[in-house]
């Protein structure tokens, strides 16, 4: 027989074979008997020299076309076999349930501030933000707090060792100054945040923990306007039922000031008739001058309380320190 016919037929036979390979190893070992180093066509194409000169043309041709068909056959197999390889073995039954991923959900502490934070958009107040990490000038000075005040005390909150002193911020209130400084009035802003104290973990301190500010500016601006928003934001938030009542307080920043208590079903639940919830008063004109605002035509209100505060009443949670633990047992209750 001639070279090319023999060339062909062995072709056809290898081509047989590599379909026929059941997995990649019997492929494999295919692909060495045909076009291995000790394969039969290669054991072919070594002969090609011994054919007469004319041929050897047409021939090393032929040889050149069959060994690349050959190997993309191989490649064309290596790919079905390797497909199937990785498909699963056992037949999938689609009639079983789906495996449902537990859905992630916002933290209690999250969800009460998103509610205050609905309940004053609602009567047209913006969120403002500001840094946590604050300077002495925003978190005490510009709130007329001077140098001597208590509330600076070191024991009182975390001082950073940079050179401009920098501090954790004790209160949200730093941002009302923030606010003002930037903008001119009337201003009507919430402000939730993180604020920090040097304070022991207990039952109900923490050395982090959250509160939202709130400060209105405009003309005529009377005690009457704070207690009515105070009291539409905690219906909303705790049931029509809530009462509010104001206790005289002193705050640098506000004149006069007041502590806020309120009176639900939830806090007679608590054994209490009144809890206190916030801080709040009337800006103090002193206030008003550091931010260059005219307190002779200017007039606000301000008020800051805790959230966990109310998360804690709110939910029947007797300790603080849940919030932070990240205890799914516990998240996953809200
Ligand atoms: N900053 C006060 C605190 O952290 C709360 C507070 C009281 C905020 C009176 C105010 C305010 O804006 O007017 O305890």
């Amino acid at each position: 027989m001639s070279f090319l016919a023999d060339i062909e037929q062995l072709k056809q036979s290898a081509l047989a074979e590599l379909q026929a390979a059941v997995d990649l190893a019997a492929l494999d070992q295919a692909k060495g008997a045909w076009i291995g180093p000790h394969g039969k066509v290669t054991a072919l194409l070594k002969q090609l020299g011994t054919l007469p000169k004319e041929e050897r043309p047409a021939a090393g041709k032929v040889s050149n076309q069959v060994k690349q068909e050959l190997e993309t056959a191989v490649a064309a197999r290596r790919g079905e076999l390797e497909l199937k390889a990785a498909l699963p073995k056992e037949p999938i039954d689609f009639t079983l349930p789906g495996r449902r991923r537990p859905l992630g959900k916002l933290h209690p502490l999250s969800q009460v501030t998103e509610d205050i934070v609905r309940s004053f958009r609602k009567i047209g107040f913006a969120v403002a933000d500001g840094p946590e990490m604050e300077d002495e000038y925003h978190c005490f000075d510009a709130l007329n707090t001077p140098a001597d005040h208590p509330a600076r005390d070191l024991q009182d909150t975390f001082y950073l060792t940079t050179e401009e002193r920098l501090l954790l911020r004790t209160h949200t209130s730093s941002v009302q100054i923030r606010v003002m400084e930037k903008q001119p009035p009337p201003v009507r802003i919430i402000v939730p945040g993180r604020v920090y104290r040097r304070d022991n973990p207990d039952q109900t301190h923490n050395p982090t923990f959250q509160q939202i500010e709130g400060l209105y500016v405009d003309k005529n601006v009377t005690v009457s306007d704070l207690k009515g928003t105070v009291e539409f934001v905690f219906r909303e938030l705790l049931g029509p039922e809530t009462k509010i009542r104001f206790r005289p307080h002193y705050f640098s920043y506000t004149e006069p000031s007041f502590e806020i208590d309120f009176s639900s079903a939830l806090t007679r639940k608590m054994g209490r008739e009144w809890l206190e919830i916030a801080g709040c008063g009337m800006v103090h004109p002193q206030v008003f001058e550091t931010v260059g605002y005219d307190p002779e035509v200017w007039t606000g209100w301000a008020f800051g309380f805790g959230i966990e505060r109310v998360a804690m009443i709110r939910y029947g949670i007797n300790d603080v320190r849940l919030f932070y633990e990240n205890d799914i047992r516990f998240l996953s209750q809200f």
